[in-house]
């Protein structure tokens, strides 16, 4: 037993350091990236700064052409991170925002009946036979995100974004739209993708999603980035701001979301705050800075209260 899993493990870092090399084996997948490494480095030329477990993952998802699932708390870049591959490799971004009641008809496709009926009113005097082969073609059919993202030939990031919030039923959707890539409209019949789109969902964890959606996709959770990753971050967004002021910030927001709070700031949020200090003329954060400029960090009064309370600023900026 030991022995196979010493043997397992030996393989799976193989795999990782020829994918690191770029030395993967033939493409199956959109086949966008030779590499981990070039994954890091075109994100990063976007404006996007990945951990090795984001570019990773969007490496294998690229390779294995399978839909990436992105779980993690708002505002740590699930759907920024979408955007920065499409932009990287040129496709067009098709996105499905998810919201409670979100149905087939605004999710794959609906029929124009407008247009249908004035089709009918101005062929009066043809037969319905014609009027009904002709007003269920494709002219007549309105492609939503989903249709929209497998039919056409450019290369496509497809973003279902924040799927815990549509409803359970959606999901059945989903299933059959990113297991085969391919959708089926009775009256015209099934229109299969040329070319697979590189999907990504995103999911807040409001709800748990099924299982069988978890096994169409290659999962990965996203967290706030750590401290040296978030000082990047805040010096790529807000090239202003020096690091020694960076620094300062990305500590104390360490420190509120060490306390138990309603809502943690989060990436978004540390560089609005970055952005805020510059605006403010702050070039080092004192009690008073803070205290005046908290509520773009913190957005519930409960919050603001706890950190007033607790934050120690003279030892979260000494902590070494
Ligand atoms: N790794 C990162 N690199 C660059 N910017 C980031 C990163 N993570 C988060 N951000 C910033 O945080 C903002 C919020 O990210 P967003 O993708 O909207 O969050 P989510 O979809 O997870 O709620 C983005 O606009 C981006 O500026
Ligand atoms: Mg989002």
């Amino acid at each position: 037993m030991i022995t196979t899993s010493l043997t397992m493990t030996g393989v799976i870092s193989t795999v990782k350091a020829r994918a690191r090399k770029g030395l993967g084996g033939h493409v199956t997948g959109t086949g966008y990236f030779a590499s981990v490494d070039e994954v890091t480095e075109r994100l990063a030329e976007t404006g996007y700064l990945a951990s090795t477990a984001v570019a990773t993952t969007v490496f294998l998802a690229d390779r294995l052409g399978k839909p990436l699932l992105v779980e993690g708390p708002a505002g740590v870049g699930k759907t920024e991170l979408a955007r920065a591959v499409a932009q990287v490799t040129g496709s067009r971004l098709v996105r499905l925002q998810c919201y409670e009641g979100v149905d087939e008809a605004r999710a794959l496709y609906e029929w124009n009946h407008a247009k249908q009926l004035l089709r009918i009113t101005a062929g009066r005097d043809e037969g319905w036979d014609r009027a009904r082969t002709d007003i269920f073609s494709e002219e007549f059919l309105l492609a939503r995100p989903l249709l929209t993202a497998i039919s056409g030939d450019e290369p496509t990031v497809l973003l279902i974004d924040e799927t815990d919030k549509a409803d359970v039923e959606i999901e059945g959707l989903l299933l059959e739209v990113l297991g085969d890539f391919q959708i089926t409209v009775p009256e015209l019949g099934t229109i299969t993708a040329t070319r697979r789109p590189f999907a990504v969902l995103t999911s807040n964890a409001t709800r748990e999603l099924s299982e069988a959606l978890r096994r169409r996709c290659l999962f990965l959770h996203i967290d706030f980035p750590d401290a040296e990753l978030e000082r990047d971050i805040v010096r790529l967004k807000v090239p202003g701001v020096d690091a020694a002021l960076a620094d300062a910030v990305v500590r104390v927001v360490g420190a509120l979301r060490a306390m138990e709070l309603r809502k943690a700031p989060s990436v978004a949020e540390t560089i609005d705050w970055a952005r805020t200090l510059l605006a403010l003329g702050a070039d080092t954060l004192d009690e008073g800075v803070v205290r005046d400029s908290l509520g773009v960090l913190l957005k519930h009064q409960d919050d603001v209260t706890k950190a007033y309370a607790q934050l120690r600023l003279d030892q979260v900026l000494d902590a070494s």
